[in-house]
């Protein structure tokens, strides 16, 4: 199971933990960064200022970081998910052990026209999520978990609300692309309850951890 590691001293874990002491830092970060040579790629489209002082750090400016297989990608997520899922890191409703520990500290500081902002800024980021290739065991019988659930085991087909493409809609997330630690992680969670969601508690109750990681080897490979 890949949980944040306390132990890693990696920048984006201290700056979790650091919660509200960032922000100057990362503000001054901002201003160095606007007299270098990577301002001119940014001007070319508006970026949202609360993208630039917070969200980059952990998801990259584009929403397609790949350096931490527990933060998912944002490029191309539906803008009224992303809106969704914010708030509900605000109000602590998405209350799972990633989600309050480094989202909610985050959410808590966006008013809800920034929220807006930033969701629309990653929706419209192209490419969209991309394949991460079939790296992992067992993507063909994820691909039939996906497709024809497993009726027998009370495992609903997938495609059934997140589209036979996993593209998902509106407030049905995209999940076709999306890093393989992070859709694991984020199924357990369901599983356990700690991410709450009516559908998808009920949906991810009898999935087994291997049929777990079977599911995210097809989507993370799509
Ligand atoms: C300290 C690192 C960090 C920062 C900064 C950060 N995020 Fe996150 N974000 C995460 C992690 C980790 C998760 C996964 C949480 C979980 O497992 O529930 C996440 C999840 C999300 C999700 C849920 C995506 C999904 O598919 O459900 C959204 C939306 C999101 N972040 C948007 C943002 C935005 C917008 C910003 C900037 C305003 C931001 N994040 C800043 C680490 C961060
Ligand atoms: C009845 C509709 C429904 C079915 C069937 C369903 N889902 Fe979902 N799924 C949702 C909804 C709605 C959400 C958004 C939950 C939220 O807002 O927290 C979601 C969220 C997710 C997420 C989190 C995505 C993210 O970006 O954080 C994953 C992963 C996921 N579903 C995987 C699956 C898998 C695997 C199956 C099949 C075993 C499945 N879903 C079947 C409705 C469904």
């Amino acid at each position: 199971m890949t949980k944040l590691s306390h132990k890693k001293e990696s920048s984006w874990v201290r700056y979790g933990q650091m919660a509200g002491a960032w922000k100057p830092l990362a503000v001054a970060a901002l201003f160095a960064f606007a007299g270098s040579a990577g301002a001119a790629k940014v001007a070319a489209g508006h970026v949202p200022f609360r993208v630039s002082s917070d969200c980059q750090v952990c998801h990259g400016m584009h929403g397609a970081a790949t350096d931490y297989g527990v933060i998912p990608m944002l490029a191309g997520q539906h803008e009224a998910y992303i809106v969704m899922q914010l708030k509900q890191f605000r109000n602590g409703h998405r209350a799972d052990q990633n989600g309050n520990i480094y989202m909610a500290p985050v959410a808590q500081a966006l008013t809800n026209g920034q929220i807006k902002e930033v969701a629309s800024y990653f929706a419209a980021q192209r490419p969209r999520m991309q394949s991460g290739g079939t790296k992992y065991a067992g993507a063909s019988q994820g691909k039939a978990i996906f497709n024809n659930g497993i009726t027998s085991e009370q495992i609903p087909a997938c495609m059934e609300c997140h589209g036979a493409n996993a593209q998902g809609a509106g407030t049905f997330p995209d999940i076709a692309g999306q890093r393989y630690e992070y859709i694991v992680q984020q199924l357990k969670y369901f599983h356990n309850g700690t991410r709450s969601n009516m559908l998808m508690n009920q949906i991810a109750k009898n999935i087994t951890v291997p049929q777990m990681k079977e599911v995210a080897a097809y989507l993370s490979s799509l």
